[in-house]
């Protein structure tokens, strides 16, 4: 049987690399963001929305509702941020938890809402090892991740018969993220790079395998990994 992914961030750096896998073995891609991914596989679907803007985010939450149940997502979609506790900034705070934790807890909401069979929804949810080593000018970008894998944590507490978590805190993959929340604008890093391979992206698109294509019965309920 085809099996559903909903992927957000698809026409990034990892988002990329993550539909290729998932086309590989035949998923149905339901891609979520901006701009659609570069190489969009047959039978895609993209739904254009714009994490910064609820009226997108509401309408997209009530497509997803009305979509056959989806069996796995991967969070790709994300800012980052390089600002530390003296340059503290509540807008670029804002900018950075809603798209890097709201609109994902609401995503995740509206695929909870799906009538659910009796196989869990696999999530993977790609962070960063900013957790583990504490980088001093990562105040914001730290925070909306550890706030959104705290939130998934207690989204499957809540639904751990229907929902698996694999929290992956990913290190530097070798190309910047594209976009910086800095003192009250989005700045443009870089192009997206297509095609970009590094051991890292490698090594991360493994573990993103290992978890979507094994059987549900091996798979922990929530584990959070750093690479
Ligand atoms: N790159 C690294 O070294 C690194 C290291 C550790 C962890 N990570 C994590 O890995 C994930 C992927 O990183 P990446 O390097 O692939 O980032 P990237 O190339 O910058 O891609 C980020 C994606 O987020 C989407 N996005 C940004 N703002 C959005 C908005 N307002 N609404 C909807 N979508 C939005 C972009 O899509 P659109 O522009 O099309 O909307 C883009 O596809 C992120 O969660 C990041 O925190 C990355």
């Amino acid at each position: 049987m085809i099996k559903s992914a909903l992927v957000t961030g698809g026409s990034g750096t990892l988002g990329q690399a993550v539909i290729q896998l998932l086309h590989s073995y035949n998923f149905k891609v339901i891609s979520v963001g901006r701009n659609k991914p570069f190489a969009v596989p047959t039978g895609c679907l993209h739904l254009v929305c714009d994490f910064l803007n609820e009226t997108d985010l509401s309408r997209i939450c009530t497509e997803i509702k009305q979509l056959d149940p989806i069996d796995c997502a991967v969070f790709c979609a994300g800012i980052d941020s390089r600002i530390g506790g003296i340059d503290f900034n509540p807008q670029v705070f804002q900018r950075a938890m809603q798209v890097n934790c709201i609109a994902h807890l609401l995503l995740l909401r509206a695929l909870r809402e799906q009538v659910r069979r009796v196989k869990p929804l696999r999530l993977v949810v790609p962070s960063s090892n900013v957790l583990d080593k504490t980088d001093p000018n990562s105040l914001v970008y730290a925070t909306s991740k550890i706030a959104l894998e705290e939130g998934i944590r207690c989204f499957v507490a809540e639904d751990a018969n229907t929902m698996s978590a694999l929290i992956l805190r990913l290190p530097f993959l070798g190309v910047l993220m594209a976009e910086l929340a800095e003192s009250n604008v989005l700045i443009r890093q870089q192009a997206v790079l297509v095609g970009y391979e590094t051991p890292q992206l490698k090594e991360a698109i493994v573990r993103i395998e290992d978890f979507l294509v094994r059987d549900v019965s091996e798979i922990d309920t929530f584990k959070i990994i750093s690479l």
